[in-house]
């Protein structure tokens, strides 16, 4: 029942941003991509290891990928960010950072169950390549609208993030 709603409120939500322009339209990307994540580590955090449920984690990890390439599109778009926004964006890059390190974590942690479905490891691998390829764009499009003077400073907290899918990626390359 609920389901038909969703095409419905997909379709409102764009004309209610419409009408109000974004002040921080960089934060609200990484409040997308942090929820994005966070529902992610739930998935695969709760997996129950059937290959029929694995579809949602694919579907997680593909709409995670949209909104980290959404908010590249959103970053390129945006004015330069101002100092009180600027600091905004790096509180919620610091938060993202933490939600990349805890999913990341449990994507590792379910990889048991993933070897034992055989053609998933390879899958997660990809994913991980892709997400983190994308994150790194996402990054550079930010730290571009971060004051010159701060650039150095965003860019090592984006490292964090980096360094998470680097470790992942580590892990579900020796399988
Ligand atoms: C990710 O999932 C783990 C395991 O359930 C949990 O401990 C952690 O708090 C979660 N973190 C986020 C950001 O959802
Ligand atoms: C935005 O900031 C960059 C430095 O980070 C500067 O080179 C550029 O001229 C600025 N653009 C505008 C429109 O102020
Ligand atoms: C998460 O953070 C901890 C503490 O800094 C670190 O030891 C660990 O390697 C990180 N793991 C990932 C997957 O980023």
């Amino acid at each position: 029942m609920q389901l038909r709603f969703i095409p419905l409120l997909s379709l409102i939500t764009p004309l209610l941003a419409a009408s109000t322009p974004d002040p921080n339209p960089i934060l609200t990307a990484i409040n997308t991509i942090s929820s994005d994540t966070t529902a992610l580590n739930t998935t695969v955090a709760s997996w129950d290891g059937n290959a029929l449920t694995l579809l949602e984690i694919t579907v997680q990890s593909a709409k995670l990928l949209a909104a980290i390439n959404d908010g590249t599109k959103t970053a390129n778009k945006a004015a330069n960010l101002t100092l009180a926004q600027t600091l905004d964006v790096a509180t919620a890059t610091v938060s993202l950072a933490t939600g990349v390190n805890q999913t990341i974590t449990t994507i590792v942690s379910a990889k048991p169950k993933f070897d034992k479905l055989l053609v998933v490891d390879p899958v997660i691998l990809l994913n991980l390549k892709l997400e983190q390829d994308a994150s790194r764009d996402f990054s550079a499009a930010v730290v571009a609208k971060v004051p010159a003077d701060l650039q150095a400073i965003a860019q090592g907290l984006t490292q964090g993030i980096d360094d998470s899918f680097s470790e992942g990626i580590a892990v579900y390359e020796t399988w």
